[in-house]
């Protein structure tokens, strides 16, 4: 089958290279050329490195490269079983692309789009044949992260759904289906991990580095919140946090912080410029966090606990399966362990009981724990 991609940015050249390493001729369209360049130089030093490191042989990077055409003209579409849009985050141009995509395309192809915060319906709904529309999620880097999300929307047809189910697992991906909801799985169980790191730091209970600590030494997260939003950027990661949070009608379980807001207005966005929660200037040597036992437990107990609470909110509001929200948070982000098995591992009744408390001491409904795990309990 040929594969289409929309947009040859960050996401569609990644997707183009997975296509292409599972030998689909792959269509890679964006209007910009100079994208499409260095999307094909950077395919190439990608490919170079695999070669150096045997993972692939040198024929087969001829042949990966040979399966991408890289073009500006959306009529080369016409013949693609499947088009991925990975193209800027913005309704309008997402529908007009969509619009124009159905125009060329045969009637059975599937027309998926990679957004991370639009909703798969507002989306299909500029579509003749809505039923096509589907929610195909990569996370990024797409060539090395497992996961993919598969949202239907609630026009898609069940044959649109498994056939590119079918196609993706048929990638060697992990896929989890998911409802059409803010954040799908990964995006709405993670907030907490940032959301209730800020809130811990501007509370004045720890600093960044602690913080970082506790998560990753006693809780084995691969990097610390504060390391990994000056990883992802400031800006992106507080643009995802309001979104969830006005996608939720202003929950305060999501509610963004003002510290990450400061930072990233300070255009303190992180790794990408230099600095952001720490210093990345050359010579510049990291704070030492405080490596108290007692406190660092607290730490991690109070995030696992949230971020707990959201899994089984997922589960609850049947946005997943409990095996896909593990599944998720383990292939997409690398958790160390599924939350909802980590849950069972600490008790239930204690994960509730921390919940508890929290709400008990601040009244806030942030911290109101799930029906769902109560009712475990
Ligand atoms: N970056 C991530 O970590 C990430 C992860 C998952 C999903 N997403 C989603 O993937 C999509 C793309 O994100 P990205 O980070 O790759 O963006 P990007 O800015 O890196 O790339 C977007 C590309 O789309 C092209 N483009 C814009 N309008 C176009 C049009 N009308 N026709 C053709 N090409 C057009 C641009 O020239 C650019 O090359 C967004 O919907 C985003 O929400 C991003």
């Amino acid at each position: 089958m040929k594969i289409g991609i929309l947009g040859a940015g960050t996401m569609g050249s990644g997707i183009a290279q997975v296509a292409a390493q599972n030998g689909h001729e792959t269509i890679l369209v964006d209007m910009n050329q100079e994208m499409l360049n260095k999307a094909e130089d950077s395919l190439d030093k990608v490919l170079s490195r695999l070669v150096e490191k045997d993972k692939i042989s040198a024929d087969d990077k001829i042949n990966i490269q040979g399966r991408i055409t890289y073009t500006k003209d959306l009529e080369d579409f016409r013949q693609c079983g499947l088009v991925i849009e990975a193209i800027v985050e913005k309704l309008e141009v997402k529908h007009q692309v969509f619009s124009k995509m159905e125009s060329i395309v045969s009637k059975d192809c599937i027309l998926a789009s990679n957004t991370s915060s639009l909703s798969i319906a507002s989306i299909g709904s500029a579509l003749k044949n809505s039923e096509r529309i589907v929610g195909i999620h990569f996370f990024n880097p797409a060539p090395l992260m497992p996961l993919v999300e598969i949202i239907p929307g609630v026009q898609t047809s069940n044959n649109v759904l498994l056939s590119a189910k079918k196609i993706i697992d048929s990638w060697g991906k992990t896929t989890v289906v998911c409802k059409d909801t803010p954040g799908f799985i990964v995006n709405r169980v993670a907030r907490p991990f940032y959301g209730e790191a800020l809130r811990i730091y501007e509370e004045g209970i720890a600093d960044f580095a602690t913080i970082d600590w506790a998560m990753t030494e006693l809780g084995g997260f691969r990097m610390g919140p504060f390391t990994l939003m000056d990883y992802i950027g400031n800006d992106v990661n507080y643009a995802v946090t309001e979104s969830v949070f006005s996608a939720f009608y202003f929950d305060p379980r999501f509610k963004p912080s003002f510290t990450q807001r400061r930072y990233s207005e300070a255009g303190f966005y992180g790794r990408k410029s230099g600095r952001g929660f720490y210093n990345y200037a050359e010579g510049t040597v990291l704070p030492e966090p405080n490596r108290d036992p007692i406190l660092g437990q607290k730490i991690l107990d109070r995030i696992l606990a949230m971020l707990i609470n959201e899994a089984f909110d997922a589960v609850f509001m049947q946005v997943a399966s409990p095996e896909d929200v593990d599944k998720a948070m383990t292939k997409g982000v690398n958790y160390p362990k599924g939350l909802l098995e980590w849950a069972e591992e600490i008790g239930l009744e204690k994960v509730l009981k921390q919940l508890e408390d929290l709400f008990a001491e601040y009244g806030e409904d942030r911290y109101r724990p799930n029906a769902l795990l109560k009712r475990s309990v």
